[in-house]
This record gives C-alpha cells, structure tokens and sequence, in this order.
C-alpha cells in the first residue's frame, strides 16, 4: 500500500512511519522539511498520486489559541481537498481523549475542529483517540 504520513517526521509520525515500512507499505513521511507543506499546499497533491492511504499527524509550531485553531482549519482543509483530487481511499487522524469536554483550550477546540473537519469530509475515515502522553511548551 501506498501511504502518505503528513507530519512523517514528528515524534509520533517518524514512529509510524518506520512501523509501516517494516510491514513493507511505501511510505511516504511529509513535512515542510521534506518538501511538502499541508498549510501552504506545496507538494501535496504530487504526494498523493496513487496514494491509498493518508495519516495526519502534523502538529501546529504554535499551541496559542489562534494558530494551532488556524493550522488544523487550514491544513484539514488542505489535505482532506488534495485526498479527494487524488482518489485517497481513507483518511487517518491521531485526536485527544475529550475533545468535546475541553474546548475552553484553544488547542482542544482546534483538534475538535479537525475531527469535525474529517467527520463532514465524506470521505472513509478513522479517528483514533489517545491521552496526551507527549506535551511541549
Ligand atoms: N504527542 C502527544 O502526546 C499526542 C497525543 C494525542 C494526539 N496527538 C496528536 O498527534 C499529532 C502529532 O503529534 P506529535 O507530538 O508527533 O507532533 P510533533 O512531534 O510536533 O510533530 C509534528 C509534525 O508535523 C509536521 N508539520 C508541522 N507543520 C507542518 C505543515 N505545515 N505541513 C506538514 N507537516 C507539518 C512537523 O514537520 P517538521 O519536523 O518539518 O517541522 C512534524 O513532522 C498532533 O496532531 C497531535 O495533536 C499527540
């Protein structure tokens, strides 16, 4: 299978990706630094040609209310419209545990609209929810 980790080199996405390739998937790990950003568009949809697959786990720079709320708008947008374009057959995101319960958190609400993002996408999808385990500042 062809699957693009958006976020392929973050501390959860790098994991992801050398499991997969351990399986024997083609994976392909994006990021800015690999030259394909979800907030600017730049290389995705080349990303995506034939892809089966496509895992969110890119993480906004900023956890203030306003950018990290604008990233996952932004870049849910982005990658759910370059999936439909390319004929993606499922959509990945890694969410938090109470999304719904925390929104007084910028950064709670900004994950609740992503998953409402994939939710409304009609596209096949899986959201898979963990505890923080893992929180810069
Ligand atoms: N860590 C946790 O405890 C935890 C728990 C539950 C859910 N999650 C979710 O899991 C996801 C990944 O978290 P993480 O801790 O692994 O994050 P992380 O280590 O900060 O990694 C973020 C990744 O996103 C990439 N990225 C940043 N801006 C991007 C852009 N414009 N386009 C494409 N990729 C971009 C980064 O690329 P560069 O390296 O090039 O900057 C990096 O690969 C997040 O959505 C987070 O909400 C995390």
């Amino acid at each position: 299978m062809k699957i693009v980790i958006i976020g392929g080199t973050g501390l959860i996405g790098s994991n992801v990706t050398n499991k997969l390739r351990q399986l024997g998937h083609t994976v392909i790990a994006g990021s800015p630094s690999t030259g394909i950003n979800a907030l600017t568009g730049e290389g995705l949809s080349d990303a995506l040609e034939n892809a089966d697959v496509v895992v969110d786990l890119s993480n906004s720079p900023s956890f203030e209310d306003g950018p990290a709320i604008q990233f996952f708008q932004t870049v849910g947008r982005n990658i759910l419209s370059a999936e439909r374009n390319a004929g993606v057959k499922h959509h990945v995101i890694l969410s938090i545990v109470g999304t719904h319960l925390m929104e007084g958190m910028g950064y709670m609400r900004a994950k609740k609209i992503q998953e409402d993002l994939v939710k409304s996408s009609g596209l096949p999808y899986t959201i898979v929810r963990s505890t923080l385990f893992f929180w810069k500042f």
